[in-house]
């Protein structure tokens, strides 16, 4: 069942968005070659205390950490640890942040120094994605429009859509109704009513979209070891558009 918020419920969900948004933003200036993703994972944690909200990722369904850190084949769901980023890689930050009651939940993929032409069109192909996918996107429409144009510019570029997992409704629970595939036919699911709030999440490959995951239960990583890249934003969907709350 979705859950449509009030304009009061909106307004206590904006302070653990902007949370994520400037974590994000704070993060992303400081990658670079030598980190290791548990450094990452510290900065994470200590900028979402200190702006007094919690780090709604650490002990959820008995996940270890705050942030998830996912390095080039790693798709989503990397477990911080000992990895060292190199000069060339791409490395995905996924976090949420609990604040007023409310969840936030934002991801970039950025650049470890230099990279390839493959991996910046990659990762502006995966950003762009979710433009697409909003382009339009007002109370009313298909929720499964969101996929099909996400698919589509993936597709269109030569790359592939991850199929197991999704975006999702978010609220007072990280993941609520409803579950939003970056893939699917134009034209059909519910069509989304106003207030509804959800994080559309592409999550694009170089390669194949097969994924497994590792023994760690979590790391979830492309079959044929082609980087993977993930962009991610809490939005409402609004009578004439969408209001983007992690931007
Ligand atoms: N932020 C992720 C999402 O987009 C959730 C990560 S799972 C967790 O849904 F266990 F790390 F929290
Ligand atoms: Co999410």
């Amino acid at each position: 069942m979705i859950r449509v918020k009030s304009e009061e419920e909106i307004a206590l969900l904006r302070e653990p968005c902007a949370i994520v948004r400037d974590c994000l933003n704070f993060v992303g200036g400081r990658i670079c070659p030598g980190m290791t993703t548990e450094e990452i994972d510290a900065l994470v944690h200590d900028f979402i205390c200190a702006s007094g909200a919690e780090p709604s990722c650490l002990g959820y369904c008995g996940y270890p950490a705050s942030a998830c850190v996912s390095v080039n084949e790693v798709v989503v769901h990397g477990i911080p640890g000992d990895r060292t980023l190199e000069e060339g890689d791409i490395v995905s930050v996924d976090l949420c942040a609990y604040k007023n009651g409310f969840h936030g939940d934002g991801a970039r993929t950025f650049a470890v120094g230099k990279i390839s032409a493959e991996n910046e069109k990659l990762i502006r192909v995966t950003e762009e994605c979710f433009f697409k996918a909003v382009e339009g996107l007002k109370a009313g429409t298909p929720l499964y429009d969101i996929g099909y144009k996400v698919q589509t510019h993936a597709e269109g570029n030569g790359f592939s859509v991850i199929r197991s997992y999704t975006g999702h409704g978010i609220g007072r629970e990280m993941h609520e109704d409803p579950s939003v595939p970056n893939f699917g036919r134009k034209g059909t699911g519910v069509r989304l009513a106003a207030g509804t709030v959800l994080c559309i999440e592409p999550m694009i490959a170089a390669g194949n979209w097969r994924v497994k995951v590792l023994d760690d239960g979590w790391t979830a990583v492309t079959q044929d070891g082609k980087c993977a890249a993930h962009y991610e934003n809490t939005l409402v969907v609004r009578e004439d558009g969408v209001e983007i709350l992690t931007l």
